[in-house]
Order: structure tokens, then sequence, then C-alpha cells
């Protein structure tokens, strides 16, 4: 008997999700509870009372919407699910004007659009299920309600794709509002978006962002659910499509560890394993696979993920539907566009449902990941990250990654200075002290004493240099210029990264300098207390912090010449972390005065994270600790 309570657990946890009946049980477990929170008329699902940007009616589409991604493939896959007669009515009663359920007719850059390329995904992929057994009646305000969205206006991203995919479930149906000459045109507009080796940015020339929609979120998924369901008819750039992908799963396999997490990067998180959608969407798509990657390394990046969130108690609650958060519940973190409906972007995942059993995603042996791609840094000139997994920790070094519009938490989600698989990364969940900032892999600088806070966000002449490391620029005020270099591990201090900054500053800053943040409970279940050696505890010594914990230890140095920072183990705000509600933060601080000269930090960054069910980092580690990583000559030579 496993001694978790209840409270530890989630409903799905006994599933092995190894086959694909175990990966549709655990959809239908997923789909099952929604019918308790669906409106009569099967086309609004209310999942909670939180609040978006844009109205209710349409929070309570996305609720019904998402699912659809996991049952529309799961009948294109041969699967039968009763409930699906809720979602067959629900396109009746929510296309039709005159039901009170009706979803209100499509506007200019409506959130309605994005519901759409779920629902035109269905029509293509299960239309016997889906649209026949629809009236005649009901099958014209529905193609109505779609069509609607052919001559509205949409923001110029990622978004044109839900038209695409709405006009193809359209011409699937045999609809007469199918427009051929706006799905072309659409899609002629999104290969402006594409700038190589696989890479698409989510927007036109500009737009840096180079986030999960880029792949599995968005932009990758649908050029290869495209490249399935159009290569008829446009079989070119189904063959291009495939292509890119190719290349592209090269570069975002290194997003993915071993245990089957994804660092968590940029907005949408909540979306939580629609992360890993672009594995099954591979599969889906038949593409000929690159090497290492073969369909049993596929199947395990896929599943391991799926798994992964299928044990996560916080992202359910106890009747099984999901919540809005990342490993916990939590607002601080989501964007003002995540309605209680929103997680369920997460049936993207289900898409290897679709498949058919002889499949060989399904008849290959699962594999671990891949021996080659172990213990390596790669830097990938796209988005300016450097990924590595040396050590045992999947982790991303960042420079020059920003979003295109005000996003909530925008310093946070993509100006961070690396990014975790296994220890997430923090949000601010108040500005006034430094608990509440979260700044975990920042640099934090203050110029009022502590009192306010600035992290990096807008990130200037990023860049990679030699292949080797980041550099890039900051300019918190008109006055101060942070320039940074971000090392990643080097062969012999292989749990460490480096982090060199040169600040020049012509007001008084206090700095705070983050490694990663880490549980902060000791076995006790209460709060870390002071401890040296292997103990789990915090340590803070002279220019040293760190917090060794169950989840591992994580610790920073600095590393400068004379080295005159403060070693902390900070005990950040509740709430503030990702994956742990309760963090504790080794942090560097110091006082600058306004000289104006060019002054040098230099900071050893340290993190082992366990493994698995096991406790605590592995043994070992303490050597490893001392084993300072040096600064690179050509830096080196900079600071003479
Ligand atoms: C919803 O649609 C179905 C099928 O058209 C119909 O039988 C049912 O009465 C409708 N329900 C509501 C509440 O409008
Ligand atoms: C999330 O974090 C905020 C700030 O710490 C906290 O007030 C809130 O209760 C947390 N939970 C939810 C569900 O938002
Ligand atoms: C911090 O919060 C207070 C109160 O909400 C607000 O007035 C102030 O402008 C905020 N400061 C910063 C720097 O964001």
């Amino acid at each position: 008997m496993s001694s978790l309570s209840k409270f530890e657990t989630t409903p799905f946890a006994s599933n092995p999700l190894e086959t694909k009946a175990d990966l549709a049980k655990f959809l239908v477990g997923l789909l099952d509870p929604l019918a308790a929170h669906t409106s009569p008329g099967g086309s609004r699902i209310h999942l909670g009372y939180t609040a978006t940007h844009y109205d209710d009616i349409a929070a309570q589409l996305e609720g019904f919407s998402r699912p659809i991604w996991g049952l529309a493939s799961f009948l294109a896959g041969g699967g039968e699910y009763e409930g699906t007669k809720r979602w067959v009515d629900g396109f009746a009663n929510g296309t039709d004007p005159n039901n009170d359920e009706f979803w209100g007719n499509m506007r200019n850059r409506d959130q309605r659009m994005v519901e759409c390329s779920a629902i035109g995904f269905a029509i293509a992929v299960a239309k016997e299920k889906l649209w026949d057994p629809l009236s005649d009646e009901a099958k014209r305000n529905f193609e109505n309600w779609l069509g609607g969205m052919n001559d509205k206006e949409m923001p110029n991203t990622n978004w044109l794709w839900f038209r695409v995919f709405a006009n193809l479930g359209l011409s699937r149906a045999g609809s007469p509002r199918f427009d051929a000459k706006r799905m072309k045109a659409d899609m002629d507009h999104l290969d402006t978006f594409y700038i190589g080796d696989g890479w698409s940015r989510d927007g036109p020339e500009g737009v840096v962002q180079l986030d999960y929609y880029s792949s599995s979120f968005a932009i990758q998924f649908a050029q290869l659910a495209y490249s399935k369901l159009a290569q008829a008819e446009d079989p070119e750039r189904c063959e291009e499509y495939r292509n890119r992908a190719r290349k592209f799963a090269l570069d975002f396999v290194h997003y993915f560890d071993e245990e089957g997490r994804a660092i968590p990067f940029g907005r949408s998180l909540t979306y939580r394993f629609a992360m890993s959608s672009f594995w099954g969407a591979l599969a889906f798509a038949d593409v000929e696979l690159p090497a290492p990657l073969t369909w049993g390394v596929v199947k395990g990046l896929q599943l391991r993920n799926i798994r992964y969130w299928a044990k996560q108690p916080g992202a359910f609650y106890p009747d099984g539907t999901l919540t809005i958060g990342y490993c916990y519940p939590n607002q601080s973190m989501t964007e003002n566009y995540n309605s209680p409906g929103s997680p369920y972007w997460c049936c993207k995942s289900f898409v290897a449902l679709a498949l058919p059993d002889n499949h060989p995603f399904w008849t290959s042996k699962e594999e671990p990941y891949p021996e080659a791609l172990r213990n390596t840094v790669k830097a990938l000139n796209h988005p300016l990250h450097i990924t590595t997994n040396l050590g045992g920790h999947t982790y991303l070094l960042s420079s020059g990654q920003q979003c295109s519009y005000p996003v909530k938490q925008s310093a946070a989600k993509y100006g961070k200075l690396a990014y975790s698989s296994a220890f997430g990364y923090s949000v601010p969940v108040g500005n006034g002290t430094l608990e509440e900032l979260g700044g975990d892999s920042t640099l934090a600088l203050s110029d009022d004493n502590g009192e306010t806070w600035k992290c990096r966000r807008d990130t200037r002449e990023a860049k990679i240099e030699n292949g080797k490391w980041l550099r890039s620029m900051w300019y918190p005020w008109k006055d101060v210029e942070v320039e940074t270099w971000l090392v990643p591990p080097q062969k012999g201090s292989p749990m460490w990264h480096l982090r060199v900054h040169r600040i020049k500053t012509g007001r008084p800053l206090t700095s705070a300098e983050g490694g990663f943040a880490i549980y902060g409970q000791g076995e006790d279940g209460r709060a870390l207390e002071p401890a040296t050696g292997e103990d789990f505890g915090t340590y803070e010594s002279g220019g040293e912090g760190r917090a060794t914990s169950r989840a591992g230890v994580s610790g920073i140095v600095d590393l400068g010449v004379k080295p005159s920072r403060k070693g902390r183990a900070i005990r950040t705000d509740a709430n503030s972390n990702l994956m742990v509600a309760r963090a504790v933060l080794p942090t560097l601080m110091a006082e600058h005065d306004a000289s104006g000269d060019s002054f040098w930090l230099v900071t050893g960054v340290f993190a082992v994270p366990n493994v698995l069910e096991e406790k605590g980092p592995r043994s070992g580690w303490t050597e490893e600790w001392e084993k300072r990583p040096a600064v690179p000559e050509e830096i080196h030579a900079l600071m003479m």
C-alpha cells in the first residue's frame, strides 16, 4: 500500500500510461468529470469563477472546445466515447443563434477564433462522429458560425493557423462556407514567419519570441497536422513542413529531460503536457525520423511527459478536472487569457490516439532518452538558447528573448538567465520585498535600497559568441548598463554554469543575484534549518549561499577576484516558484556605489537535482561543489 494520502496523489497516478489503451483511459478520465460542469445544451463548460480579459461565454467555449483535441483524436483512431453526444449537442446549440447557449457571432480578433482550431481539426479527422450526426439545420448554423471567421481581422501571429483549421474542417464537411483563397493566403503569410532550421517566429519580422508557440502549442503542431490532412491537395507544402519538423526535432529534443519533463520557458505554461504534443504530431504526420530519433524514442518523449503530469497532485482538483497553474494552482504565473478551461489545450498531446494500432509509434518498444543526447551542451542559434543536460540537470541559458506585447510577469517568463526542467522558474507575487520578487536565475537591481527591484526584460544586442556562450546588454536605467556573459557548464565542472557581468552605473545600486530556487522544506515537513556538509538545510557563508533538500542541491558562489558579495539562502514568498509552493533561493547580495566606472561580477551557479523518486542530490556532490568553474580566457582578457 502506498503511504500517500489522497491529497498527495491524483485520480490517474496508477495508470502506467504505456499503451494506446492506457492513454485512452487517461483521456476518458479527463473527459468524464467535465459532464458535471457542462451546460444543459452541451455547448458550455464552466469550470471556475476566475476571469480573463475576454468574456465569460468565450471562456466557457474554451472549456468545451479544448478537450476536443483529445476526443477527436480518440474517435479518429477507432475509439468510442459514450459522452460524445455532449459535444455533438454542444455544436448544435452553441452555433444556433436562437438558442440560449449560442456562443455569439465572431467579431474581429475574437477569442472564439482560437477555439476554431480544435473544432476544425475535429471535423477534419472525425467527421463521421462529430459532424454527420447533426441535423441539416444544425450543419448550416455550424458552418455559418465557423465561416464567420473568414471576413474578420486576426492578430498577425500563430492565430492565423486557427482559421486555416477552420477552413480545413469546412472543406472536409463539403461546406459552401469553405474559403480556399483565404486559406491559401493565410498559409502563405504564415510561411513568412519561417526563419530556418525548422524554426518559425510567432509573428512577423521584429518578433523575437521563440517559445512553445513555435513548437507544440501552435506552429509545428499545426504544420504537422496540416501535412497529414492536406497531403493530397497541397503536397509540396506538406513535404516542406515535414522537412522543417525533421530539423526542428533535433533542437527541440534538448528541451526535454530523462524523466519526461520539459523546460518551463515562456508563457501559457498552464497548458502543461501540451508542451510535448510535437512528438505525437510527428507520428501523426508519419515524418521520417532523423537519427538518433526512433519511434521508440519519440514515444518515450511523448508518454514520459504525460506520465509526469498525470502524477502531479496540484495539477488536478479531486474530481479530476485541471487546475489553473503549473505544478499547483496559482494565478500569479498565469496570463490574463487563462480561463479555467484553458489548461485543456494539453489535450493536443492525445493526438497519438488518432494513430492506428499498428503505427510504429504504438508497435515500437518505448526507449529512454537517447544516450547520444545525454551529457551534451548545445547552442541553438534561433532562440538564443544554450541547452544542456551535462551532469544530469536539464536546463537552458537564455539571452535575447522577450514577448512582443505586454504579458504578465514578462521579465520572469522570457528575461531570466536560465530555465530548468527540475527547478522551474519563479514569478513575482508582489513588489514590496526581495522575497516577493521570486528573483531566481536572474540579476535583480534596486536603486532605492531594496524597496523595489528591476530584473532583465528588455535584452539587447544578444548573441551566441564563438558558438560557446551568450553575450547580451541590459539597460535598466538611463545611466546603468549591464553586459552579461552566460557560460554553460564545462567538462571539468559539469554541475556549474558561470555568469560574468560588467556593470557601469551612475547611481548607487543594490544587487541580488539568484541561482535556482529549490524545494525549501526538510524531511520533518518544516522549513529548512541551517546545515553543513551533505545534510539537508541551508548554508550561508561569505560569498556562498546554498540549500539542500529532497529536491537536490542548489547553490551560488561569488567567484570575483575579491569576492565581496554576501551569500544568502532566502525563503522566497509562498507560491512564487512554478514547481514548488515553498522554496529557498541561494542569492548573492551587495551594495555598489555610483562611480560611473565599470566593475565586474563573476558568479558560479551550482545545481544537482534529485533523480526520480530518490531524495536529495546524488552522493558525491560535495566534491563537485569544490570544482569551481574558470572564466574562459577570451572573457577573462576583457576584465584585465
Ligand atoms: C441541444 O441540441 C440538441 C440537438 O439539436 C437538442 O435535442 C436539445 O434540445 C438542445 N438542448 C438545449 C438545451 O437547447
Ligand atoms: C497564488 O499565488 C498568490 C500570490 O502568492 C496567492 O495569493 C494565491 O492564493 C495563490 N493561489 C491561487 C489559486 O492563485
Ligand atoms: C508596487 O506596488 C504598488 C502598489 O500596488 C504600486 O503603487 C507601485 O507602483 C508598484 N511599484 C512598482 C515599481 O511596480
